[in-house]
């Protein structure tokens, strides 16, 4: 499939770009070009464009409007030392997105075509991609369904992936400062037989309320718990969680293990595969909101962070529910989580060295 390629005859001015890329904050501007590609069932995947980023006219009966079957994934791009422009692990987003695709009955992408697309908006966007150290532009591919039928017997059988980037600073306006977080009682993300380990739209939409709950007791996060005995860590607002156990050269990882109703996140992948290196063990397992009390109350879990492709890592300091309330650390990021940090953005940014072969080059 090749591409038809529209340039804009209007693309930001260096100044105006200059002006977004002082202060990007996230997700709200946007580069000057957009990828879309359709999909019919009987044609398989066509029109491939790249083309001046707007507005995509759609018809009201789109099944997307009435049934959301809508999915999404996210990465990032990051200048070199050198000034060229890497992403991180792209194969994973868009073997995410396939398995996303399976759970919501939609189509199968090409990986190839995945991340071709991807380095097609990259590389003329170029520009767009920060210089500063923690900024880096945001991608996101979408896809949904756009077949005009109100019936739902069955899904649609149109499509249309798109892929738009957005220059990106840091997610929290605190940076690394830990967050407070609100066990959510009321409300679950995902259920068994869920759609919780697919990145489709509905996840989200269903976590709004737990989110503003969370801020209603002056909390800046939700902890997702588990829809059945509604005890079992699961995540913490968009991203896995972490627990550090022990410190120093005692110091190891657990995180709760994929049950069907957890993201997958590739951070959290690579954070399995990046402790072990440095000397901090690290596991999947379960952790309830008892032992998560206890091991801080003993000093046993000495720190504990949310990770994610958008925040990276963000500490977790102080833990609410209706009932009880702690604190982890002393207010500051802790040594462990800040060590991972550092290795994982060196490998992105390109200062240190990348022996798990997760930098693809634009
Ligand atoms: N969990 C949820 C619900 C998410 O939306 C995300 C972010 O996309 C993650 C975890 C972290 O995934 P990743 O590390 O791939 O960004
Ligand atoms: C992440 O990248 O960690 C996210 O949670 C993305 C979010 C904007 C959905």
């Amino acid at each position: 499939l090749d591409f038809e390629i529209t340039l804009t005859e209007r693309p930001a001015t260096a100044d105006e770009r200059a002006r977004v890329l002082a202060d990007p904050g996230f997700g709200r501007h946007f580069t000057d070009h957009m990828i879309t590609i359709r999909y019919s069932a009987d044609r398989g995947w066509y029109d491939a464009r790249l083309q001046p980023y707007g507005p995509i006219p759609m018809d009201p009966a789109s099944h997307v409007f009435h049934y959301a079957q809508e999915l999404f994934e996210g990465l990032k791009a990051y200048k070199q030392p050198d000034g060229s422009i890497v992403t991180f692990r792209p194969y994973m987003n868009a073997a995410r997105m396939n398995r996303s695709a399976r759970r919501m009955a939609m189509p199968q992408i090409p990986e190839e075509l995945f991340v071709r697309a991807v380095e097609l908006l990259v590389g003329t966007d170029k520009a767009w991609v920060p210089d500063t150290e923690g900024h880096s532009l945001y991608i996101r591919p979408n896809m949904f369904a756009t077949t005009p039928t109100l019936g739902v017997n069955s899904p649609a059988s149109d499509y249309l992936f798109t892929i738009i980037a957005s220059p990106s600073g840091l997610y929290y306006p605190r940076g690394v400062k830990p967050v407070s977080v609100w066990l959510s009682q009321d409300y679950t993300r995902a259920a068994p037989g869920g759609t919780g380990e697919a990145k489709t739209g509905g996840n989200y939409a269903a976590s709004f309320a737990g989110q503003a709950q969370a801020v209603e007791h002056g909390c800046d996060q939700v902890v997702w718990l588990d829809a059945v005995e509604h005890r079992w860590v699961e995540e913490v607002g968009s991203m896995n969680l972490m627990f550090v156990y022990g410190s120093g050269s005692n110091a190891r990882l657990l995180t709760p293990a994929l049950t069907g109703t957890l993201l997958a996140g590739i951070t959290r992948d690579s954070m399995l595969r990046l402790a072990p290196g440095l000397g901090i063990p690290a596991e999947e397992g379960k952790i309830n909101v008892d032992e998560w009390e206890a091991g801080c109350a003993s000093g046993e879990i000495t720190e504990v962070f949310g990770c994610g492709t958008a925040a990276i890592i963000s500490p977790v300091g102080h833990v609410k529910g209706s009932d009880r309330e702690w604190r982890i650390g002393d207010g500051e990021p802790g040594e462990v989580s800040m060590r991972l940090r550092e290795e994982l953005i060196g490998i992105q940014y390109g200062t240190r060295p990348d022996p798990y072969g997760w930098v693809h080059k634009i």
